[in-house]
């Protein structure tokens, strides 16, 4: 069995940096599953339709393929927000379940471990992962994260409409029935707030160390 690293957390904690990071080091895969979700909410916008019809959405969900996973507009704040729409659907998430619990128990290339990053991979997809991490910061802190990647990309954005979103796409996850946003009770909180990507990386590599060789 692969030795699963779970992380979920709101928008622009840090989740992808810390995967990525931790997947590096410890020679794991890592899955960001809300790349799944865009890929739906993106592939639903470019054929014209609304992301709260759910016969609709989870039609492409069923659909999905890999090639629709480097769609180009996959990282836009309207596939973001289309994204959190989708996510609410039951049957769109049903959809995505198979393939993220899939990539848990047999990652990519025989990969001892595989790390998750999501919205619900500590609560719903992995709920035995032996390493659970809750990543959050101060709404302001990831604004200015998110804000700065925008304009890294060249995106023409407000840092007030970028923290606007930020908070109506957090209240999304965070209010929808079927798998919210929200904190296992046995995951390990992290706040990023004050810590640079090292101090956190450091902090989290340090509780899967403990998990691997007690
Ligand atoms: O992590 P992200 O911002 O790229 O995710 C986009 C949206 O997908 C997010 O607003 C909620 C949804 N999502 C989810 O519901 N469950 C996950 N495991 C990952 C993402």
């Amino acid at each position: 069995m692969a030795f699963v690293v779970a992380i979920d957390g709101p928008v622009a904690a840090g989740k992808g940096t810390l995967a990525r990071a931790l997947a590096a080091r410890f020679g794991f895969a890592y899955l960001d599953t809300g790349s799944l979700y865009r890929a739906v909410g993106s592939k639903l916008l470019r054929q014209g339709g609304d992301p709260s019809d759910a016969d609709f959405a989870a039609k492409i969900a069923q659909s999905l393929e890999t090639s629709d996973l480097s769609a180009p507009d996959l990282r836009a704040e309207a596939v973001g927000l289309a994204a959190s729409k989708v996510a609410s659907i039951p049957a769109v998430r049903a959809a995505l379940l198979e393939y993220q619990r899939r990539f848990a128990s047999q990652p990519p290339q025989n990969a001892p471990g595989a790390v998750l990053d999501g919205r619900d991979i500590g609560t719903v997809i992995c709920p035995d992962a032996p390493v659970k991490l809750f990543v959050t910061a101060s709404d302001e802190v990831r604004a200015e994260r998110r804000f700065k990647e925008l304009q890294a990309k060249g995106e023409a954005v407000l840092l007030a409409d970028v923290l606007a979103d930020l908070r109506r796409r957090d209240a999304q996850d965070a209010s929808r029935a079927t798998a919210p946003l929200k904190p296992a009770e046995d995951a390990h909180l992290l706040d990023t707030s004050g810590l640079d990507i090292e101090a956190a990386v450091a902090a989290a590599a340090k509780l899967v160390s403990a998990k691997l060789s007690p």
